[in-house]
């Protein structure tokens, strides 16, 4: 299939922000991409513009039904210079999952690639390059036709954007502290947890509210039937190391299927460790705390990249895990990953893509 991307650019480049305190997700690069779909037409013209407010209807669907979903994937500049992504592939085919999940039409993941490599090229000086900066890329889909039938968008954009970033979570790669969530429930069986669609946050962040104002970051869901198993925490998935094996719940239609952690099991078996994807409950959890057998928790995701955790809190009860420091397995794991990810480590599973 061949596609042209047509490109305007900018007469008014923006200043870039200061690259050693970049907060997550506040300041965006000078273009994004668009594509429109309309039934009958299918997605076209794709292009590549300033970035620039957008006009939509108040009736698009979008705001009333929330049909749309998105994409989170870093790209990273090297040593030498060169600006690397990751694993971007991945990013495409799971927004095609979530976009038929919401009923949205599927889009040609070598035109997003395409579209992502030309965005890349034309804003590459964007790409940070201290220790643990990269440029977040946001790839999204909206419904946009103004209509309030409850009924699939006859209208659609596809749209990317980027960002240049630091740390996701304040505490950096500190141990961030974690609300064991027994009143809210993030995603039930059938519903929408394994798509990456804007309800899922909305509906998380009463619940992150609340825990905050206890001093905790995140909330660490459990199922929504009998809040009995773990699930996944808001923006990362989660890794238990007990008893010397490496724990994760397993992908069961409510969880993100994420990037990271798929990345981090692979890296895992290559080095030899037991991974379990199983069902864990949260009483097994504390009773590995208390026999002391509950080594390291981590967490992992796109943003938050690998992200100790140093204290739960559940029932009323706060556990400390380990002393509250940053366990080994974890350290090793987030300089691995960054590493293979800024050409500072050799690539053994192919991951790292030039742009
Ligand atoms: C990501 O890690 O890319 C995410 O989507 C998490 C987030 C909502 C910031």
């Amino acid at each position: 299939m061949s596609f042209e991307i047509t490109k305007e650019l900018t007469k008014n480049p923006k200043t870039k922000p200061d690259s050693s305190n970049l907060v997550f997700g506040k300041h965006f690069t000078d273009h994004m991409f668009i594509m429109d779909y309309e039934t009958g037409k299918g997605w076209h013209s794709p292009r590549i513009v300033p970035y620039q407010p957008i006009l939509l209807d108040p009736a698009a669907k979008v705001f009333h039904y929330g049909q749309t979903i998105f994409e989170g994937l870093k790209a990273f500049r090297k040593a030498d210079g060169t600006v690397v992504t990751f694993r971007p592939n991945k990013n495409f085919e799971r927004l095609n999952r979530s976009n038929e999940r919401l009923s949205i039409p599927a889009i040609d993941e070598k035109l997003a690639l395409e579209a992502l490599r030309e965005l890349l090229l034309i804003d590459q000086d964007w790409v940070p390059s201290e220790e643990g900066t990269s440029l977040y890329i946001r790839p999204f889909v909206i419904a946009t036709e103004s209509a309030l039938g409850v009924n699939p968008s006859e209208k659609y954009m596809f749209m990317i954007i980027m960002s240049p970033v630091g740390s996701y979570y304040a505490e950096g790669i500190n141990p961030v502290k974690i609300f064991v969530e027994s009143k809210y429930v993030r995603a039930v069986r059938g519903g929408v947890g394994n798509a990456k669609t804007a309800g899922n946050y909305a509906a998380s962040l009463k619940a992150q509210e609340e825990a905050h104002e206890q001093g905790y970051s995140q909330v660490l869901w459990l199922d929504g039937v009998h809040l009995k198993y773990i699930e996944e925490v808001g923006s990362m998935n989660i890794f238990f190391r007990i008893d010397g094996k490496v724990v994760t719940p397993a992908l069961n239609g409510s969880i993100l299927d994420g990037i990271t952690r798929n990345s981090i099991i692979q890296l895992l078996k290559h080095w030899g460790w037991t991974v379990e994807e199983r069902q864990i409950s949260i009483d097994e959890l504390v009773e590995a705390q208390k026999s002391d057998k509950l080594e390291e928790i981590f967490g992992t995701g796109t943003a938050a990249v690998i992200s100790p955790v140093g204290e739960i809190s559940y029932a009323g009860e706060k556990f400390t895990i380990r002393d509250g420091s940053t366990g080994e397995l974890s350290a090793k794991l987030y300089d691995t990953l960054t590493g293979i990810q800024r050409g500072a480590l050799e690539d053994p599973f192919g991951w790292v893509v030039e742009i």
